[in-house]
C-alpha cells in the first residue's frame, strides 16, 4: 500500500522516458528520465560506483510534489538510469521527499537521509522535518521512526517550516556520522545546523556552524561542509539574496564560506564569503569525496526564478552541471571538470597563433555544440587587446557571446540572441585575475548549456542555451592587437 506512489513514478517514467530522443537531451549531462529536475540529492559512493539522485517530478515539466530520482555512474560521465527511488507517500513527507544526500553503512546498506515535508507551503501546518530511507541501491523502505531529526532538536527558536536539506558524512576520528541542514532562526534568516549520530538512526543536535544574521540573503537552502586542505568550506544556497558587485546576484545564490574547523569543539571560523559560480544557471550544489582525496561538486544548472520558462512541448525540465574537482592552490579556491571527461575527447583541432582581428573570424574546423574547447588569448604587447570575444551557438539568428574585457577586467556571459522569448536576464559578468590582458577560457558546450571555466578554473559561469541546434557556428572577435591558440575537442560517449 505504501509503495503505491513509488510503482506508479516506477511505471510512468518506464514508459514515457523511452519517448524522449537521445538528441532531444544534452550528451553528458544529466537530466530527468521524465519530466522535472532540480537539486542534486545523495551524490555519494555506493558499493564502488557514484550515485546520484535528484529532486524528480515525473508527471510534469513543472515542480510537483518531489520524488527522487536515481542513476549511478563508475566516472561522472556516462550514467545509468536507475527506477525512482523514493516518492512523497507517508504523512511526513506527502507534500515531498525534498532535498538530501546518501552514504553507505558499514553493513553494506545505503541510507538515504532527505527532508520530510507535510502540510503546503505557506501554511501553518507546514512542516519539515528530516527522514531516513534504507536500500540496496535500488530498492529503498522508509525508516518506521521517522522523522529522526525535527525542528524540536535545536535547542533555540526556529522555524520548523524551513528546516531542510540534509547532508550526511562519516567521520573516521570521531567514529561518527554528521548532517548538517538548512535552518531558519528567530531573525527570520538562515542557519546551517550540525548533527551527528553514532549508527546513522538515532541523532543529535551538536552546534550551529554559521548564522547567516540576514547578511546573505534569507533562508539557507541546501548547505553542505567539508574539508579542502588547509581549511573548512560551508557551501550554501541562499534564498532572497541582494546583488553585491559581480561577487553576488539577487534572488537564489550560491555563497562559499571558507574558514577554518575546529574539529573537536565543532567550531567554524568563517574567514572569508566567495561566489561558486557567476552563470545564469547554478544552484543547490552538492558534493562527494573520491577515495582517492578528489573533492567533486555537481549542482543544479538552472535558476529558480527561470525554471518555469521551459516550452510546454519539452518532455523534460532541468539539469545538472559537469561534476567538477575543488582544489585550493595559493589560497584561491580552483574548480575544473573532472579528469574523467579527458577519455571523452575526440578529434582534437588545433589552431596556435592566429592573429586577433576586428571581423568575426571562423577557423577550419572549429564549430559545434558538443564539445570540450580551451581559447588562450594574449596580448601583442602588454595592455593592447581591449577586448576578445567568441560567439558560440551562432548562425545568421541567433548567438550566444563570452567577452573578455581586458580594461574592465571582466568576463561577460551573453545569451540575448539565444532565441529566449522571455524578459529575463541575459547578462551577466564575473571579475577576473588582472593578468596583463591574458587570459584562458576552457568552454563547455553540451547542445543546452555552455560552462566556462576562466584562467584555468579560478572563476565558472555556468549557463543554459536553449538555442536550436543549427545554429553552431563558432566565430572570433576582437578590439586590439593580439594573438589566441584554440584547443577543441568534439566530446561523445
Ligand atoms: C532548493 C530546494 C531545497 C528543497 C528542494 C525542493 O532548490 O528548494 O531547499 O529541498 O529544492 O525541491
Amino acid at each position: 500500500m505504501k509503495q503505491t506512489a513509488l510503482v506508479k513514478a516506477r511505471i510512468f517514467e518506464e514508459e514515457h522516458g523511452a519517448q524522449v530522443l537521445p538528441q532531444e537531451r544534452p550528451v553528458f549531462h544529466v537530466t530527468p528520465t521524465i519530466g522535472w529536475l532540480n537539486d542534486p540529492n545523495g551524490f555519494s559512493i555506493y558499493k564502488g560506483e557514484y550515485h546520484l539522485f535528484y529532486q524528480y517530478y515525473p508527471y510534469d515539466i513543472h515542480w510537483g510534489p518531489t520524488h527522487w530520482g536515481h542513476l549511478k555512474s563508475k566516472d561522472f560521465i556516462k550514467w545509468e538510469r536507475l527506477p525512482a527511488a523514493l516518492a512523497p507517500d507517508s504523512d511526513y513527507d506527502i507534500q515531498g521527499v525534498f532535498s538530501g544526500s546518501a552514504i553507505e553503512l558499514p553493513d553494506g546498506r545505503q541510507l538515504l537521509m532527505y527532508t520530510g515535508v507535510r502540510g503546503k507551503d505557506n501554511t501553518p501546518e507546514c512542516h519539515q522535518t528530516q527522514c531516513i530511507a534504507i536500500g540496496d541501491g535500488t530498492n529503498y523502505q522508509k525508516y518506521e521512526k521517522n522523522p529522526v531529526i525535527t525542528a524540536d532538536d535545536i535547542p533555540e527558536p526556529c522555524f520548523a517550516k524551513d528546516f531542510r536539506d540534509p547532508k550526511i558524512w562519516w567521520d573516521e576520528e570521531e567514529a561518527s556520522f554528521f548532517a548538517v541542514a538548512g535552518i531558519r532562526v528567530a531573525d527570520e534568516s538562515g542557519a546551517a545546523a550540525l548533527f551527528s549520530s553514532k549508527d546513522g538512526f538515532s541523532w543529535s543536535y551538536v552546534t550551529i556552524l554559521d548564522y547567516c544574521r540576514n547578511e546573505y540573503g534569507k533562508m539557507w537552502e541546501c548547505p553542505d561542509f567539508f574539508e579542502l586542505g588547509e581549511k573548512a568550506l560551508l557551501i550554501v544556497s541562499p534564498q532572497e539574496m541582494l546583488a553585491e558587485d559581480l561577487k553576488f546576484h539577487n534572488g537564489n545564490d550560491v555563497i562559499c564560506l571558507i574558514g577554518k574547523y575546529n574539529k573537536s569543539e565543532h567550531q567554524f571560523t568563517r574567514e572569508r564569503v566567495e561566489a561558486l559560480d557567476y552563470g545564469l544557471d547554478f544552484y543547490a550544489p552538492q558534493t562527494l569525496k573520491t577515495p582517492d582525496g578528489r573533492r567533486i561538486l555537481i549542482a543544479w544548472m538552472q535558476s529558480w526564478e527561470t525554471s518555469h520558462l521551459c516550452p510546454n512541448s519539452a518532455k523534460w525540465n532541468g539539469m545538472l552541471t559537469i561534476a567538477r574537482e575543488l582544489t585550493f592552490v595559493n589560497g584561491k579556491l580552483l574548480q575544473n571538470p573532472v579528469r574523467e571527461l579527458l577519455a571523452y575527447r575526440k578529434d582534437p583541432v588545433i589552431h596556435q597563433n592566429i592573429a586577433c582581428k576586428q571581423q568575426a573570424t571562423a577557423l577550419p574546423k572549429v564549430s559545434g555544440r558538443v564539445l570540450d574547447m580551451t581559447v588562450n588569448i594574449y596580448p601583442a604587447e602588454e595592455h593592447t587587446l581591449k577586448r576578445f570575444t567568441i560567439r558560440l551557438a551562432a548562425n545568421e539568428d541567433y548567438h550566444t557571446s563570452i567577452t573578455y574585457d581586458a580594461q574592465l577586467g571582466t568576463v561577460c556571459f551573453d545569451r540575448t540572441y539565444s532565441g529566449f522569448r522571455y524578459n529575463i536576464i541575459t547578462k551577466r559578468e564575473a571579475p577576473v585575475r588582472d593578468q596583463k590582458g591574458k587570459i584562458s577560457l576552457r568552454i563547455l558546450m553540451d547542445r543546452f548549456s555552455i560552462e566556462v571555466f576562466i584562467n584555468n578554473g579560478e572563476q565558472v559561469m555556468s549557463s543554459t542555451v536553449y538555442t536550436p541546434q543549427e545554429a553552431d557556428g563558432i566565430f572570433f572577435e576582437a578590439d586590439g592587437n593580439g594573438y589566441f591558440d584554440v584547443e577543441k575537442y568534439e566530446l561523445s560517449l
